[in-house]
């Protein structure tokens, strides 16, 4: 196993639309378990391809309480989304330490292929909804702050490339 690299805002690759995964060999598997570990390392809840720079539709998830919970999907699709909408402040491995209000579906119904290439269906709500709906978001490259106004999303970037910029002086105070 290894630890992936995550890319982070305005990074292109978090845009772009990721390819269905047409067979899942063993080295989507291998991917799955690398990011599932990057993600666990990172204190995320949830990962998908783009964020460690791969195009393929491809999530993993953990929301699990007290004991680990890792959900690995390829390809997933929502195939119901209740009427009820949840708002829950969600934040990002991507945009890193940021946090907004979203609003989301409170439970959506998931098809996808588990890492043995075996169609699954779950029904999840709460944050495993939440987690579902922001994680398949990034394979169509959209991010949480897309559903922020402009000026609440541009205050957070902001906000984000100054905590940026006073880490790498302080890195460069504490080399000098
Ligand atoms: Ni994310």
């Amino acid at each position: 196993m290894s630890k992936l690299k995550v890319f982070e805002v305005p990074h292109p690759v978090l845009r772009q639309t990721a390819e269905p995964v047409k067979v899942v060999t063993p080295e989507i598997k291998q991917l799955l378990s690398d990011m599932l570990e990057t993600m666990y390392a990172t204190h995320g809840v949830g990962l998908a391809g783009n964020q460690v720079g791969v195009l393929k539709r491809v999530v993993v998830v953990d929301c699990g309480d007290e004991k680990p919970e890792p959900i690995k999907l390829v390809n997933p699709e929502i195939i119901e989304k209740s009427p009820e909408i949840i708002c829950h402040n969600e934040g990002c491995l991507s945009v890193p330490r940021e946090y907004a209000d979203v609003e989301r579906h409170a439970q959506v119904t998931v098809r996808y292929l588990d890492e043995n290439g075996c169609e699954k269906t779950r029904t999840a709500d709460g944050l495993l909804a939440i987690a579902f709906q922001h994680e398949i978001d990034h394979l169509d490259g959209k991010l949480f702050i897309d559903y922020l106004s402009p000026l609440k999303r541009k205050l957070l970037l902001k906000h984000l490339e100054k905590r940026r910029k006073k880490a790498a002086r302080l890195a460069e105070e504490r080399e000098d």
